[in-house]
């Protein structure tokens, strides 16, 4: 073990100039102004970290909850200006063990330190991880060919499978389960698996099947223009799951999909006029009325059609013709062109080139990004036959990449 006594006073009076000390194996430390600057000799590494930092980060049982991986420590008892009074390394246990001024012992493995490096090429690297998480597949409608399907069974009852299947969800966005028992109560399995549902005003699950007295328009056997759902709520829900427990005998009641970033991807590029007002101009979406779960509601929100995050790209899309309000907060003499805009975007999604057609069948399940793909109906008739039921449900992107990051165990540990 080296230990160094005297660094209290040099830090104190001396500025940035900083000592070392040389070890034949591990890890040799300067003490720097701000920062304790590590020398790996085993990965020919030099890290630099914060005092603030480390003193913020101590793991001992005082600060570090580790049951709940918390701090205990309370931002106001921090010291932006902390500094340690001696640093000691552990030569064979690959530790550093700083006493800070006022007393308190903080001890950092080398392996913990290099794992949260500040290095740019390591943060890079984090980043890119975590942007690679969030990469996507836009697809056009040759995706019909082959849309990702996975088995039910194979889901419920291996984790490698589901884990596959929710890889697919969250790249493509557009999945079918197949071989599901066609029975209402299966895709409350379903979404126990994977984590917690998404209640809304429509309940905790939603019936999809033509009533008298509807208070939905897919409580109809009406055409359903394509849209995302519920872009009336803030926190919209992130994924939809449409169960088909029984399908239409009868012609009709297809569903159609269209990738929006496709959509949001190909505006972009051709018609910069029209993007500026999809991305710009914010549209109010409304949803008053009653539902016996629920009682009372009136959902209202204000976004614009494309929701771009800091790095400039689609993260949500918000079309849905249908619940758009008649009151519109733009300027006079922006209406007519985000009309345009709105058409052209309309007659982009109906393109054969990027939308597909696909009829569900009992025991299929449909699951797809509600923030991202759009999705309609064809109408049908309701004679003889006609009888159609899909079991509805929904569930933020929070669950979703908890249980993936859970199956692949990818996230640092404290
Ligand atoms: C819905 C919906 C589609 C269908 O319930 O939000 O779009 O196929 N349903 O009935
Ligand atoms: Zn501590
Ligand atoms: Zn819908």
């Amino acid at each position: 073990m080296f230990r160094i006594t005297e660094g209290i006073k040099f830090i104190s009076c001396s500025g940035i100039r900083n000592w070392s000390l040389s070890c034949v194996n591990g890890l040799r430390f300067k003490i720097h102004e701000n920062e304790l600057e590590l020398d790996d000799e085993k990965e020919f590494r030099s890290e630099k970290f914060p005092f603030v930092w480390l003193r913020d980060n101590c793991t001992c049982s005082q600060c570090f909850q580790p049951a709940s991986k918390a701090r205990f420590v309370l931002m106001k008892d921090l010291k932006l200006d902390v500094k340690p009074k001696t640093v000691d390394t552990h030569l064979d246990e690959n530790e550093v063990k700083i006493t800070w001024e006022d007393g308190h012992v903080s001890e950092f493995a080398r392996d913990w330190l290099l794992a949260r490096s500040f290095a740019d090429e390591k943060v890079k690297q984090r980043l890119a991880e975590e942007r690679g998480q969030d990469q996507k597949i836009t697809w056009d409608a040759s995706y019909i060919k082959n849309m990702k399907q996975h088995k039910f069974q194979d889901v419920m009852n291996c984790n490698e499978s589901l884990l596959s299947w929710l890889q697919d969800l969250r790249l493509y966005g557009l999945t079918i389960l197949n071989e599901m028992e066609s029975h209402p109560k299966a895709l409350r399995a379903l979404l126990n698996r994977i984590g917690f549902p998404k209640s809304t005003h429509y309940g905790e699950e939603f019936s999809v099947i033509a009533k008298p007295d509807p208070n939905n328009l897919a409580y109809t056997n009406s055409s359903l223009g394509l849209h995302v759902d519920l872009p009336f709520y803030q926190y919209n829900p992130g994924i939809q799951f449409l169960h088909c427990v029984k399908q239409t005998d009868m012609s009709g009641g297809d569903n159609e999909f269209v990738d929006g970033f496709n959509l949001a991807g190909i505006i972009r590029r051709s018609h910069p006029k029209y993007w500026n007002l999809l991305t710009k101009l914010a549209i109010n979406f409304w949803d008053r009325g009653s539902e016996q779960f629920s009682g009372e509601f009136y959902k209202y929100t204000s976004l614009p059609t494309f929701q771009l995050n800091a790095f400039g790209e689609v993260y949500r899309v918000n079309f849905n013709n249908q619940v758009r309000d008649n009151v519109m907060n733009i300027p006079l003499k922006d209406v007519k062109d985000l009309y345009e805009a709105l058409m052209f975007l309309n007659d982009l999604a109906y393109d054969p080139q990027n939308m597909i057609l696909y009829k569900l069948q009992a025991g299929e399940c449909v699951i797809f990004d509600n923030q991202r793909i759009l999705h309609g109906r064809r109408g049908y008739a309701l004679e003889e036959g006609g009888h159609r039921y899909l079991q509805g449900g929904y569930m933020d992107w929070d669950e979703v990449n908890s249980k993936i990051n859970v199956l692949r165990s990818s996230r640092i540990e404290t």
